[in-house]
């Protein structure tokens, strides 16, 4: 016999009744404070709780309950995934239509194994062929209840591994969200990043715990924490990342990004870029403040990427070049680096070993007005003497570069850095011209 499939509106009331809803999270930014104020809508409608139903059985696909929730409860009211069940999702869902609701995920959210099926349905973004496994869209939305997400990510780390063209989704994909929260989530074992998000503004993260490795030789590939694109006023706080590439990274048009108060363990840092990867495309990322993070086990803290204008390649499937943009008044703050391979990097020959070639021809994404100051720890040996690379491919289209007050050693106690085209008198930092990669 089939289950029942959806509860009714009154029935899910007297579950409702019967299962707590968690109180909105209080949102506290520190140390500093957005440039927009963070969404504060008034309370949803009490009497309209839409609970999530399941078939529980870890094999029926819970997409069409999930849906029918949502739909039921946007607009006013709340949709409870229950604590202490296992919702299955089989089927990409569209959700760029949510409104004034409040979404409080207490139970566990399973995203199948199926490869096959999500490779052909998950929905793309149209940048570095990113894909995802549900589409989140809309306004006022707010997100939260100490629930799970759960990418199901061994499958794909072992598919990559066998072929570096599989589609692997990302699993909180995001497009035209604005004056929304999300807080109080673990995220687990993504295939991809964790977050893609385009098109957003005034969004806020906060308290998000990410974790997921591979359990197979096969590494967990590109688990950037969060990808930020054509976006403006994103806020990342209060969280905690353990995955094996960027904690956080700013991709073209990411604009007024706050990051703050993060703990990252094992990333590639908060990194701007790649940008000029595409020829024929302007890429902006301008005012940024990154503040109060530590960065453990990785292989770098602060980072800006800029592709030469040349083509290169720095694997068969990232190869770009001969695009412009302008990266402008970002700082990186209050950074403490434990076993990092390079506290601060700036690349403007990204994927380019050439730096004879790519002087040559200088990268069009210009960097101005850049701050690195008050970094403390220790990086690993991996290029020791040098604690940083500072590598412009041209003195005009990069300038004011500030590097101050960095008290960051090599295990041996040097702290020097590669520079390539620096005015000196601006870095706290022995310059040398020895390259390390
Ligand atoms: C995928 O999930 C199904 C159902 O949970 C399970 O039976 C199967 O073994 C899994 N396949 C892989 C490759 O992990
Ligand atoms: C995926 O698409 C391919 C090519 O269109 C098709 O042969 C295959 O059956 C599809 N698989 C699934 C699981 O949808
Ligand atoms: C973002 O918005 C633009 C303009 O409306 C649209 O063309 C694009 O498809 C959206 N999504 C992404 C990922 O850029
Ligand atoms: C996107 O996928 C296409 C086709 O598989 C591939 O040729 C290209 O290198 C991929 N691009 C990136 C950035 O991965
Ligand atoms: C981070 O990943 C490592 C390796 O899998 C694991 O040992 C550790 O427990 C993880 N940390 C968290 C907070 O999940
Ligand atoms: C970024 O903004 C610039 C300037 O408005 C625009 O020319 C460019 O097309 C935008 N790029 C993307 C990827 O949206
Ligand atoms: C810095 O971040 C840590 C968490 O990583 C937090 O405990 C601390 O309060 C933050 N400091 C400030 C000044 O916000
Ligand atoms: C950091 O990552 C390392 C290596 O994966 C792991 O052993 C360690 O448990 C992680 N630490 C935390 C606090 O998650
Ligand atoms: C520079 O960026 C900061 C955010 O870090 C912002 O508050 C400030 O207004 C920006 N300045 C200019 C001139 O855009
Ligand atoms: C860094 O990784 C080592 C294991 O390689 C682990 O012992 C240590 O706890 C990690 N540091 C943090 C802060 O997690
Ligand atoms: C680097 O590029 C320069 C200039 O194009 C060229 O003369 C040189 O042979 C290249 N070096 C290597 C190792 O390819």
């Amino acid at each position: 016999m089939k289950p029942l499939v959806f509860l009714s509106a009154a029935l899910s009331l007297a579950l409702a009744l019967e299962y707590q809803l968690s109180p909105r999270p209080t949102l506290i930014p520190a140390p500093y404070n957005p440039r927009v104020p963070f969404p504060n809508p008034p309370r949803r409608s009490s009497s309209k709780v839409c609970v999530v139903n399941t078939y529980g059985d870890g094999i029926t696909d819970d997409s069409p309950n999930i849906l029918f929730a949502f739909h039921q409860c946007n607009d006013g009211g709340h949709v409870l995934f229950l604590r202490g069940v296992t919702y299955l999702v089989r089927t990409a869902i569209d959700l760029t239509f949510l409104r004034h609701v409040d979404i409080d995920i207490q139970g566990h959210i399973q995203f199948s194994n199926d490869t096959e099926y999500w490779q052909n349905n998950s929905f793309e973004f149209l940048f570095q062929n990113v894909t995802s496994f549900f589409k989140l869209g809309g306004e006022d939305v707010w997100i939260y209840g100490g629930g799970t997400l759960d990418g199901n990510g061994q499958v794909w780390y072992d598919e990559y591994a066998r072929n570096i063209y599989t589609l692997r989704p990302v699993l909180v994909g995001i497009d035209g969200l604005r004056d929304s929260v999300l807080s109080d989530l673990r995220l687990r074992r993504s295939p991809q990043y964790y977050h893609f998000v385009a098109n957003a503004s005034n969004v806020v993260f906060n308290n998000i715990d990410i974790a997921g490795a591979s359990v197979s030789q096969n590494m967990a590939k590109n688990t950037d924490g969060w990808d930020t694109y054509r976006s403006r006023d994103v806020t990342i706080m209060n969280s905690v990342i353990n995955n094996s590439d960027d904690c956080v990274s700013f991709k073209p048009n990411s604009t007024n990004i706050l990051v703050q108060s993060l703990f990252c363990n094992g990333s590639h840092g908060i990194s701007v870029g790649s940008l000029g990867q595409y020829a024929g495309e302007f890429d902006i990322v301008e005012s940024i403040m990154v503040s109060n993070i530590s960065l453990h086990n990785g292989s770098d803290g602060a980072r800006i990427k800029a592709w030469p204008n040349t083509p290169s390649a720095l694997s068969p499937d990232l190869q770009g070049g001969g695009g412009s943009g302008r990266v402008r008044n970002i700082t990186f703050e209050d950074m403490t680096v434990d076993n990092v391979d390079y506290a601060v990097q700036i690349t403007q020959c990204y994927g380019q070993r050439n730096l004879t070639l790519c002087q040559q021809h200088p990268s069009r994404v210009t960097i101005e007005n850049v701050f690195f100051r008050r970094f403390k720890g220790k990086t690993t040996e991996k290029y020791q003497p040098l604690i940083a690379s500072l590598a412009c491919s041209s003195a005009a289209g990069c300038h004011d570069i500030h590097v101050l007050e960095i008290d960051v050693v090599s295990p041996e106690g040097t702290r020097q850095a590669f520079c390539m085209n620096q005015a000196p008198r601006n870095l706290d930092l022995e310059c040398t011209d020895h390259y390390k990669g």
